[in-house]
């Protein structure tokens, strides 16, 4: 016991300096015991009805729980599986009730094993406090005594939430998939109608948000703006997705490859006998790739590249080059494309750890915002993923721009009408308008070059 808790407490060591983010234990991963939400929101812990506390804020439990708004969703996590939506896909993957499905509970809920649950520890909870910050049982009574260390609590057994390398790993094993045991959404539940899902680390972690990055928080913990959050993220994402991918597990599916890492448009489309008919494939300049071949998913590839132009200049040929030979051997016969996905992974692990030392002040912000904006009008988002991705991003570089008080707010309020009919553009994915999303782009662009 004492050695694995010596060993998180050196994992956690390693991930404040963001390195080594791969060998993260997530806390449904973590070995301890989770004691529970009503373990955290006693009237003098957790649960004020208001922002009053002088360190935290006391009010996380409230804001977790809000039934209104999107920063409850955790907390409706479980219930979901409950409803008709949850019943249909149970149904047609015949595996029995969704609330008792495996399948569906190591994402929807805390689902440590029975002999991890403590006393108050209620399954119905959904992703409760401790999925994010880990189990509780060596901290619960102590992380809030007088004179307690962040590096203390982490020691501990809390979960380093604010290292973005650490909270990529953590968000992602849910809002992408992991190879944790049941914690991946095939293509088979998405055929029985789970909805597709889609993330961007920043933009998820200011939905949920129940802190303040305050002059305490800055004090006790490392700070990173949202830009860094962004890069983090998307560079975890890659390196994730393709790891998923090489798994021999879960990257194939009899004679296919698990389809769910690919772009769902690249299939799902209509076409037609029609004399008419045009074909909607476009020439894409990060895959040179023919008609008719389904297309991985690059969407934080692409995003990941904006951002090694800017902060890691001598790393672009080498990112580039390796995207165009994952993408041309995993649609050619012969192509050893183990290789060539096991190469660009290795690629993003390096490009995480650059990510999480690199500065990220006005101008590189700028620069990337405006390398996604050029992308936008060099046929890069000819699918709608990276484009859902690029508009996200646009949306995440002025809010943080706006927080480093790097950027006006008036001048943030005059690019939002373009980015709001971008985000039109993009709003769903079975009407993607591409050349209208290059218009909002190209909008957003004019408005960008008056800086
Ligand atoms: C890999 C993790 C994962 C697994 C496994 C998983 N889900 Fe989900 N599910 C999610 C995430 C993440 C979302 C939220 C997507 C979003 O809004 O971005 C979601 C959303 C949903 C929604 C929509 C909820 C809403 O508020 O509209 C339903 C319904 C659902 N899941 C049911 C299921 C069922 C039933 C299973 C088991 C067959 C399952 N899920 C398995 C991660 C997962
Ligand atoms: C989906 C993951 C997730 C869940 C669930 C979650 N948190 Fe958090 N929590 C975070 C993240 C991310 C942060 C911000 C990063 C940081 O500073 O650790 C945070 C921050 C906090 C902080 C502020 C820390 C500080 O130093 O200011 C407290 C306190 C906290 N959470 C308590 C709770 C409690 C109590 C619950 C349950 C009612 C809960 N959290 C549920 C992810 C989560
Ligand atoms: C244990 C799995 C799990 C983990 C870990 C997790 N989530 Fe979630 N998250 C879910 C599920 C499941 C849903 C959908 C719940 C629902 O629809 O009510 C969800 C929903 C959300 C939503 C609402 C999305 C929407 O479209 O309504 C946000 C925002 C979110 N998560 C952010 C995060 C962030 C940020 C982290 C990491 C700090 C994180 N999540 C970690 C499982 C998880
Ligand atoms: C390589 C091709 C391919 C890709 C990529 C692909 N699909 Fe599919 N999809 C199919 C096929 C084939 C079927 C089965 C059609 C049938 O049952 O007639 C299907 C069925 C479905 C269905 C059920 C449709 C129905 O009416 O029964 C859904 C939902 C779905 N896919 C969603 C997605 C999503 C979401 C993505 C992206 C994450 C995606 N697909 C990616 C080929 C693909």
């Amino acid at each position: 016991m004492k050695l694995r808790i010596l060993m998180l407490g050196f994992l956690a060591a390693m991930l404040s300096s963001g390195v080594n983010a791969q060998e993260i234990t997530t806390p449904y991963v973590d070995g301890l015991v989770h004691e529970g939400v009503f373990s955290c929101n006693g009237s003098t812990c957790h649960s004020r009805p208001s922002p009053t506390g002088t360190t935290v804020r006391q009010d996380e439990f409230v804001i977790w729980q809000d039934q209104s708004s999107i920063t409850g969703a955790h907390s409706r996590a479980y219930k979901v599986l409950l409803n008709q939506k949850s019943r249909t896909i149970a149904r047609n993957l015949g595996i029995g009730p969704a609330h008792e499905a495996e399948e569906c509970l190591a994402c929807h809920a805390d689902f440590v094993p029975e002999a991890q649950r403590g006393e108050r520890f209620d399954i119905t909870e959904g992703v409760g406090c401790e999925a994010c910050h880990g189990g509780a049982e060596n901290w619960l009574t102590s992380h809030y005594a007088p004179g307690r260390t962040h590096a203390q609590n982490i020691a501990d057994g809390l979960y380093p939430t604010e290292d973005p390398a650490a909270r990529a790993q953590l968000c992602l094993s849910c809002h992408l998939g992991s190879d944790k045991p049941n914690q991946f959404i095939t293509h088979r539940i998405m055929g029985a109608g789970h909805p597709r899902i889609s993330f961007e680390l920043d933009l998820f972690t200011s939905l949920q948000e129940h802190h303040d990055e305050d002059a305490d928080y800055r004090e006790r913990k490392a700070y990173s703006n949202g830009a860094k959050v962004w890069a983090v993220g998307q560079a975890i994402a890659l390196e994730n997705q393709l790891k998923l991918f090489a798994d021999p597990d879960l990257g194939r599916n009899g004679a296919f490859p698990e389809l769910v890492f690919f772009d769902c448009h690249a299939c799902h489309v209509t076409f037609s006998n029609d004399p008419d008919y045009r074909p909607t494939w476009r020439p894409n300049p990060n895959r040179q790739l023919g008609p008719g071949v389904p297309v991985f998913n690059d969407s934080n590839m692409i995003m990941l590249r904006a951002a090694v132009k800017v902060v890691a200049p001598d790393m672009d040929r080498e990112l580039r080059q390796a995207g165009l030979r994952f993408h041309r051997t995993v649609s050619e016969t012969g192509g050893n494309y183990a290789a060539a996905t096991e190469n660009l992974a290795a690629i993003a692990a390096k490009l995480s750890a650059t990510m999480s030392q690199a500065e990220f002040g006005r101008s590189e912000m700028l620069e990337i915002m405006d390398n996604i904006v050029n992308d936008s009008l060099s046929s890069t988002y000819t699918e709608y993923a990276a484009a859902e991705q690029a508009v996200i991003a646009i949306g995440t570089f002025l809010d943080a721009l706006e927080t480093e008080q790097m950027l006006g707010s008036e001048v943030v309020d005059n690019i939002m009408p373009a980015l709001d009919d971008a985000y039109e553009a993009v709003d769903d994915p079975n009407r993607y308008d591409f050349a209208r999303m290059r218009n909002a782009i190209r909008r957003v662009q004019s408005q960008l070059q008056q800086l």
